[in-house]
């Protein structure tokens, strides 16, 4: 059987894992539950970008090996993706030997589209990037993120020639046989595509050492890019192996500030590798802390640590996948946080505690897990990306069993006509356990603690409610 191939962003390992990390897991993940419930096979990669000057300069500064540095980081990142009930088939590390083999022999295969060429420009160290002249003009010549000026560099650098393959990725991604969603960032980025330069793909070694080197070429290394983005098949043994029971990709979840890369470079390199596109490409927003850009220099990243602290995962999954919309940009605060765990206990906790108490006077026991398919309305919205509207759509029904129970009052049919109790609430528990295996793709814990207490031989309220308060 085929199997259905989910890729996440790797991130840099200078810093620790964040909030706008626990993005792409989580909607990833999202979408892996969902196509395991439908059945597929699914295969799920992550991963660590090793490499680059910044992360070179950091293990200076903590007065540790590279290498060493990377290792430990790298363990950070699979102990957050595992804290977020996350689970990956399959975890690459950019530094890995195999993946450096690799990705040189990848570059061997592109060479008719890749040249050699020297470039003068502005360059900020922070980013370790060039800026065009407009962007330099435009920051009046000092990097907003770093408060640094930028500098004249001029080096020779390997290129990759986008313009080869331009008319090839428009139409894939005009034609959706390469889907970007949310269809505004495909607009955005077919207008980015039409003037996207060439990219540089390599940096002289006297600029950065810490990188795969080019193949016969003893001077320059891969500059991140193309060994950052090549992980995405190095992982499945790509070439050394046949990966088309993976490739292409069913979807590759990525943040809106790295779609260009991932649309237009990537794209290229698959192209030229003579490898089928991706077909689709899930873009999410980014996450800000009161309504402000994440940054250590204003003082408000939040670590998903403290959050998870407060009142466990599925209160964390349910906020960032119901209440940050799955496509566009979200804000975190504590109260809004705090909200939404009360929405959480009152809607469902109580749900939960009151139905099984009453479940229990009644005596209903041995319902059976109900082998339903998920709900047309909750697919269809899952199917198109909208996570968080389906997960509106499963909200939407456990408010309507509370409405269902208030109106039907089964402790007072209890008194006149029992049988008909019974019948309410074994129909109000069978409905809650299928809209439980909507749940289960958001709040999988949670979920699975309404199955087993709704499925039990006895039913019985839990000894602590679902979300406690304080
Ligand atoms: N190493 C590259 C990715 C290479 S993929 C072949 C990189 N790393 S990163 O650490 O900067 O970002 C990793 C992911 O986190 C990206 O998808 C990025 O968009 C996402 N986010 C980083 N900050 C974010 C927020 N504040 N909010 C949401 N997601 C953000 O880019």
């Amino acid at each position: 059987m085929k199997e259905s191939y989910i890729t996440t962003a790797i991130p840099y390992v200078n810093g620790n894992p964040h909030l706008g990390h626990a993005m792409d897991y989580l909607l990833a993940d999202t979408l892996r539950r969902y196509m395991m419930s439908q059945g597929q096979k699914v295969r799920f990669q992550a991963g660590t970008d090793e490499h680059g000057n910044k992360i070179f300069k950091k293990a200076a500064e903590a007065g540790i090996s590279t290498q060493e540095f990377t290792d430990q980081n790298s363990k950070k990142f699979q102990d957050f993706i595992a804290s977020l009930g996350v689970e990956y088939t399959d975890f690459i590390r950019t530094t890995n030997p195999d993946h450096e083999r690799r990705c040189q022999e990848i570059w061997r295969r592109l060479k008719d589209h890749i040249y050699k060429d020297s470039y003068e420009g502005w360059y900020c160290e922070g980013c370790e990037a060039f800026v065009t002249d407009k962007e330099h003009d435009e920051n009046s010549g000092i990097c907003p993120d770093h408060k640094k000026p930028y500098v004249k560099l001029s080096e020779e650098n390997y290129y990759l020639r986008i313009a080869d393959y331009k008319d090839q990725i428009r139409e894939a991604i005009e034609t959706d046989a390469l889907k970007i969603t949310p269809a505004f960032r495909k607009k955005e980025f077919l207008n980015l595509l039409a003037d996207m330069p060439d990219v540089s793909i390599s940096r002289p070694k006297s600029q950065v050492s810490w990188g795969v080197p080019v193949p016969d070429d003893d001077d320059q290394v891969m500059y991140v890019w193309i060994d950052a983005l090549a992980n995405y098949i190095t992982v499945l043994g790509y070439p050394d192996e046949d990966i088309s029971m993976d490739w292409p990709a069913h979807t590759q979840v990525v943040g809106k500030d790295i779609l260009r890369f991932h649309a237009g470079i990537w794209p290229t390199i698959l192209l030229g590798l003579g490898l089928p596109l991706p077909k689709n490409l899930l873009v999410h927003g980014f996450i800000t802390v009161n309504g402000e850009k994440m940054s250590k220099s204003i003082g408000n990243v939040i670590a998903p640590e403290e959050i998870l602290s407060k009142h466990g995962l599925d209160p964390f999954r349910y906020y960032f996948l119901r209440h940050a919309p799955t496509t566009d940009d979200a804000d975190f605060t504590w109260e809004k946080y705090e909200a939404s765990y009360n929405e959480l206990a009152n809607d469902l906790g109580n749900l939960v505690q009151r139905l099984a108490t009453l479940c229990k006077k009644n005596e209903i026991a041995n319902l059976k897990p109900l082998a339903v398919d998920l709900d047309d309305e909750f697919k269809k919205h899952m199917d198109a990306y909208a996570f968080n509207v389906a997960f509106d759509y499963a909200w939407s029904k456990v408010q309507d069993l509370n409405r269902q129970i208030d109106a039907a009052k089964p402790w007072e049919l209890a008194k006149t006509d029992p049988a008909k109790a019974k019948s309410v609430l074994k129909d109000i528990a069978s409905q809650l356990l299928a809209v439980s295996q909507m749940l289960e793709i958001f709040i999988p814990t949670t979920a699975k603690k309404i199955q087993d207490v709704f499925t039990a031989a006895q039913i019985l309220p839990p000894s602590t409610p679902l979300f406690p308060r304080g």
